[in-house]
């Protein structure tokens, strides 16, 4: 079915709601660029080499209205039980306000990472918060601003510890009372970097043998164990000790830091974030001052602007992946922003009154239904608890588990004989007598006295949540004020383009996030018995079935939480099959020097040796030098890794080769798929020669952003790969799982079913095309302005162009982050900075921006170039100028005015709107001073009193 563009048909979704320029515009700009139509363009610029040879069909598109009544319809084959299976998945009640004001608003789910602190502010002080909540639980000096899910920071937690134990032991061991998922996890992490993991009872645990000891807090059962003697033990030995544990436990019993641990790590999922089958949930990981620098994931920092006011930002950035590249320790990259905003946002609506009372309430509602189980002579287990009991029901088992779900209950298989049951803030008197009368009793609610059964010496005796923000007045009026003053700090995806090359922020429809809040999604957990998620296995093997069409590939794991983490997952399952032909030994993976920071970091988490291969003066690949490289370690080469369109936004003709030389030499090809947004329709990585690629569903396929995630980074593999594919967490056998829940964060998934649905194949390849012509566009527009760094040898980009700064830095003084600044005063975003080159400006506006949009960019981006040539003909100061000064804030315009250029000029440049002008609240931030003076915790209030001075 070909794709014809239409100007407006009501039901349209591809053309006329997903794709921003109208046909009329389209032919505007084809004649801007020299070419007939789109498909002139196409062939212009995409090699025909590479061009796949079947256009995608699924069907007819369609509109939004069929799309979500088919979403309805597969939601309801979700049988929504109330989930007691515990393992770290909890009821939870989101507070409308904030599912309201936060999850289901734009402007704080389309925001980009906080990357441009400017105008980032809002996030930054929500993140904050989460921080200082995360950091005063677990009684911990700083914490960072969320990881993937709670295994994955276990197993963050355990590669930290090794590099910075004292001991030089090369065992970590693992209490078994851990959940199973964090175990399996850890094991998965722990295997290819030769730890040897130990898992056993904590009693046996021998601290001089090991560098490091996870427990968990409470135990997956429900035991509850004081640590501090294991801790101190630990200590003595030079080892570190981490605690697993349940934020909400904590509310009332002694802090992990109390206890002397050195790292705490957990899930805030029940900070009233849904089950969501799984995710997306943040995890929290906190540590003591000393190890700081080791931490993995972002963290949010104090510092001041160029005013001395006060202002946030990212700190100890060069800890991270994108700096250390294959020296990082952690490819933490897009992590958990948006839920841990909600999860801080939830403690920020309770307050420590409400936490504690709704902690206390789960735990007498436990008691209450222990004793209705001891009064009917059930053995239940532990003797002191927080919510969780396990119950020995012998050859009752089976029956009590089904009498359960009869009942609409979800409980937990426990061994062959036993029971798991956990309640949470949801649990509602109509719950309990459900499980009574699972396990045969017909009792009632009110028949039981609420009691305590805490560990008198677990007590928690500190305050916490001390910091005013968390003492708001608890009107809900306030609280949407709150929300909504951080918000409008923020310049998100629904106020203007945020032209950031590799991240393509395109259209998060309305439509598309809808399904995300249905109970039938949302409340899923993701141990729930796999009869109760016909609907999500529906959309899922769908969902998997159009994947591999798309890309070429066999199939599909959704199980990566990220694209990094997909990038790992990736090269594990490489690793395994490599091993299961006997070529274990193979641990070389040649990388280019353009690669994504994630790229040499994952593989480094995999025990591989990085050898980085040279790119020529156009950008691409340097084939002799791949060509050597792959002979010289030819028995070593495990596989390479490449970026395809590059991430100097070309299509390399040479890719094919590429592969054909890895193929030659033993490896196998992972090429990343985070620009797929450039190929859908045309070309497949499949094809090009890829054994195994990760989709960015949080780029190209609509998952948005959440000021730093969420986001899914499924893995497509060729047939020959597919036994090695990433396992189910509980489930023994087979590869190691690399996410906490078999499917990642799954709740997301309809955003993406939803956008293929929308735009069928015809539509999926003309928003490809019309990326590629957006970006050809605006490298035309700025062409005499600016240099495009890198084209192929038609002149064209792909679907984002490097814009050079460089040179003016010599010719004005003017630097990458000057041009950057001052597009906040214009209204935009920052394209990407300094990546993948240093001193330039990398552009990706997506098939989602109208003509409009890209014109008003372009303007902006031509007046800037205006003054940056006043300073270099001397009509402008050097230092003295609004490049210098940029952003501009409001206070700017009101207080004394010496500057050499006018108010107008300063605040109301080209680009930037009279009426719905963006404020950005700070002036530049400070970067250096917010490293050497670290706040990563809210500043008291008398600092606010003194910013505002
Ligand atoms: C080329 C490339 N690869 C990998 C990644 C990592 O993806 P994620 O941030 O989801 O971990 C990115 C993210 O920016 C990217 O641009």
């Amino acid at each position: 079915m070909p794709f014809t563009p239409t100007d407006y048909l009501p039901y349209d979704f591809a053309n006329r709601r997903h794709i921003g320029p109208s046909p009329k515009e389209m032919a505007q700009m084809f004649k801007v660029l020299g070419v007939s139509d789109l498909e002139a363009l196409i062939a212009d610029t995409v090699p025909a080499g590479i061009r796949q040879d079947e256009d995608l069909a699924f069907g007819k598109p369609m509109s939004e209205r069929e799309m979500l009544f088919h979403l309805r319809e597969v939601a309801s084959k979700n049988k929504v039980l109330t989930s007691l299976i515990g393992m770290g998945y909890h009821g939870t009640v989101t507070p409308p306000a904030i599912q309201r004001n936060i999850f289901e608003n734009p402007a704080w789910y389309t925001a980009y990472t906080p990357y441009q602190p400017e105008i980032s502010q809002g996030r930054l002080e929500a993140l904050l918060n989460y921080q200082t909540m995360v950091s005063d639980l677990t009684g911990l000096d700083i914490a960072n601003a969320s990881l993937l899910d709670e295994a994955t920071a276990c197993a963050e937690a355990m590669t930290m510890a090794q590099r910075v134990a004292g001991s030089k032991a090369k065992a970590f061991f693992v209490d078994e009372n851990c959940h199973p998922q964090n175990i399996a996890v850890m094991k998965t992490r722990a295997e290819p970097l030769g730890i040897e993991l130990i898992v056993g009872a904590p009693d046996t645990l021998d601290p001089g043998r090991v560098f490091g000891a996870i427990f968990q807090y409470p135990g997956t059962l429900g035991h509850l164990r004081d640590l501090s003697a294991d801790m101190a033990a630990l200590h003595e030995a030079g080892a570190i000790g981490i605690v697993a544990a349940d934020i909400m436990a904590l509310c009332l019993l002694k802090e992990p830091g109390a206890m002397g641990a050195d790292i705490a790590v957990g899930s805030t999922q029940r900070f009233g974030i849904p089950l969501g089958y799984g995710g997306p949930h943040a995890a929290y990981m906190a540590t003591k001052d000393a190890y700081k620098r080791s931490m993995p994931g972002r963290i949010v920092g104090v510092s001041i602007d160029s005013h001395g006011n006060r202002a946030y930002r990212l700190s100890l950035q060069t800890r991270e992946q994108h700096i250390r590249r294959e020296k990082a320790t952690s490819n933490v990259c897009t992590a958990q922003a948006l839920l841990a905003v909600m999860a801080g946002f939830y403690a920020v609506f309770h307050g420590p009154d409400g936490l504690r009372a709704i902690a206390q309430r789960i735990h007498r509602k436990t008691v209450r239904l222990a004793r209705g189980l001891e009064a009917a002579g059930f053995k239940v287990e532990p003797a002191t608890f927080f919510d969780t009991l396990t119950v020995d029901v012998g050859l009752l088992q089976e029956g009590v588990l089904r009498a359960a779900v009869k009942e609409g209950v979800n409980l937990r298989r426990v061994g062959e004989t036993r029971v798991g049951i956990t309640l949470d803030e949801a649990t509602r008197p109509a719950t309990i007598e459900a499980v009574w009368r699972a396990f045969g009793l017909l009792r009632k609610d009110e028949d039981f006295a609420p009691d305590y059964r805490l560990p008198e010496a677990l007590l928690r005796e500190t305050a916490y949540l001390q910091h005013d923000i968390f003492h708001m007045n608890r009107a809900e009026t306030e609280m949407m004020r709150y929300m909504r003053r951080l918000a409008d700090r923020d310049l998100a995806l629904d106020r203007a383009m945020i032209p950031l090359g590799s991240c393509t922020m395109k259209l998060n429809s309305a439509a598309e996030m809808m399904p995300v809040s249905w109970p039938e999604f949302a409340g899923l957990h993701p141990f729930a018995p796999a009869d109760q998620a016909q609907g999500y296995t529906q959309m899922i093997d769908d969902l998997s079935d159009k994947l591999c069409q798309v890309t070429g590939y066999d199939a599909f794991s959704m199980q990566p939480n990220s694209g990094a983490q997909g990038e790992y997952a990736g090269l594990l399952t490489i690793a395994a099959w490599q091993k299961a032909r006997g070529q274990g030994q193979r641990n070389v993976c040649l990388i280019p020097v353009n690669a994504h920071g994630t790229n040499p970091a994952s593989a480094q988490m995999v025990g591989w040796k990085v050898v980085p291969v040279k790119c020529d003066e156009k950008g691409s690949i340097d084939l002799v030098d791949f060509r050597a490289k792959a002979e010289k370690h030819a028995e070593a080469l495990a596989a390479c890794m490449i970026t395809y369109p590059s991430t100097h936004g070309v299509f390399e003709e040479t890719v094919r080769g590429v592969c054909a030389i890895t193929h030659e030499h033993g490896g196998q090809v992972y090429i990343d798929g985070a620009n797929m947004n450039a190929m859908v329709g045309l070309s497949r990585p499949g094809d090009l020669g890829g054994d195994v690629s990760h989709l960015n569903l949080h780029k190209t396929f609509c998952i948005p952003h959440g000021g730093g995630g969420p986001g899914m980074g499924p893995i497509g593999v060729k047939e020959h790969l597919i036994p090695h594919l990433p396992a189910h967490p509980l489930e023994q056998g087979g590869a190691g799982p690399v996410s906490a829940a078999p499917y990642g964060s799954p709740s997301l998934l309809p955003i993406s079913w939803g956008y293929i649905l929308m735009m069928g194949g015809p539509g999926l390849t003309q928003a490809t095309r019309v990326a590629i012509l957006n970006a050809n566009y605006i490298a035309k527009r700025l062409e005499g302005a600016y240099t495009v760094l890198y084209t192929g040898p038609t002149g064209r980009v792909a679907h984002e162009c490097i814009l050079d700064i460089r040179p003016f830095e010599k010719s004005a003084g003017v630097t990458v982050e000057d041009v950057a600044k001052r597009l906040i005063d214009c209204g935009f975003h920052a394209p990407t900075m300094s990546w993948p080159v240093a001193g330039t400006l990398m552009v990706e506006p997506t098939e989602s921006e109208t003509k409009a949009e890209l014109d008003r960019f372009c303007d902006a981006m031509l007046a800037i170039r205006e003054e940056i040539r006043a300073v270099e003909e001397g009509r402008a100061d050097r230092d003295n100028n609004p490049l210098k000064h940029a952003p501009h804030t409001m206070e700017d315009l009101v207080r004394d005015w010496d500057r050499p250029y006018s108010r107008e000029q300063g605040c109301f440049p080209p680009g930037a709107f009279r009426v719905d002008k963006y404020w950005p609240p700070v002036n530049r931030v400070d970067n250096v001073w917010g490293d050497r003076n670290l706040v990563c915790t809210c500043p008291p209030m008398s600092a606010y009193a003194e910013a505002a001075e």
